[in-house]
């Protein structure tokens, strides 16, 4: 199957070499992120995507000195919201009446209830509900990126909290949650690059009843 080659193909890069990823790729990447299903269908969270070399510059030492932060060509980063709003909510449900062009009394129902459940609930653990949403979109593009032929790593090794700080994404209402250097392999100085993939046996992971 050609995806399941390309996720064999796809591996976290640990070095790149600083060449540029087509625009055309990268509008594939953000799509398939923007695709992904979310709960409830919210996606609460937003991408940003960097190609500032001085924003790199500044991210790479508080993201444990990786390389692909500033070596990858676009840095992008998964922003979950910092927590569930009335405004969020109705937002989304508004937009879904509008695209489908009629109201549904079940879906109003739907609306009253998380209304009646996100907003009052912690912001922590909103935040973390959101989060995961934002790792289903990150998932999408790490698939949708090896489908194009292009690198990525997936990063969690950085300060959340700087990283807030120096995108301003708390005054958005944002926190990172997760970030995706996008960009090609650096063939010659990657470690990794010929090592061959682990993973443990279909038999460890899966169990089937029947
Ligand atoms: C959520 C998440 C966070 C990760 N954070 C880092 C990271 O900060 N730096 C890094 O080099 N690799 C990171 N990785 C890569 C994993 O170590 C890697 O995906 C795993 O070992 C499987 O190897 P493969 O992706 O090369 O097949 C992360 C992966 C995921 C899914």
């Amino acid at each position: 199957m050609e995806l399941l080659d390309k996720l064999n193909w796809r591996y976290a890069a640990k070095a790149m070499n600083g060449e540029q990823v087509s625009q055309e790729k990268i509008d594939n990447i953000i799509e398939a992120a923007r695709l992904a299903p979310t709960s409830s269908g919210l996606q609460p969270f937003e991408i940003l995507v960097i190609t500032d070399q001085k924003m790199k510059e500044q991210i790479r030492p508080i993201s444990w000195n990786q390389s692909v932060i500033t070596d990858c060509s676009h840095l992008l980063v998964f922003a979950a919201w910092d927590t569930y709003t009335e405004d969020r909510i109705n937002k989304m449900f508004d937009l879904t009446n509008e695209i489908r062009g009629f109201k549904n009394e079940g879906w109003e129902s739907y609306r009253q209830m998380l209304l009646g459940m996100y907003p009052q609930k912690d912001p922590e653990i909103n935040f973390n509900h959101a989060a995961k949403q934002a790792y289903i979109a990150f998932g999408m593009s790490i698939a949708a990126a090896a489908f194009e032929g292009v690198d990525t790593t997936p990063v969690e090794g950085f300060d959340a909290d700087k990283l807030d700080e120096i995108l301003g994404l708390r005054e958005k209402g944002l926190r990172s949650a997760v970030m995706l250097p996008v960009g090609y392999r650096d063939t010659e100085s990657d470690w990794l690059v010929n090592l061959k993939k682990v993973r443990k046996s279909t038999e460890d992971l899966l169990t089937v009843i029947e």
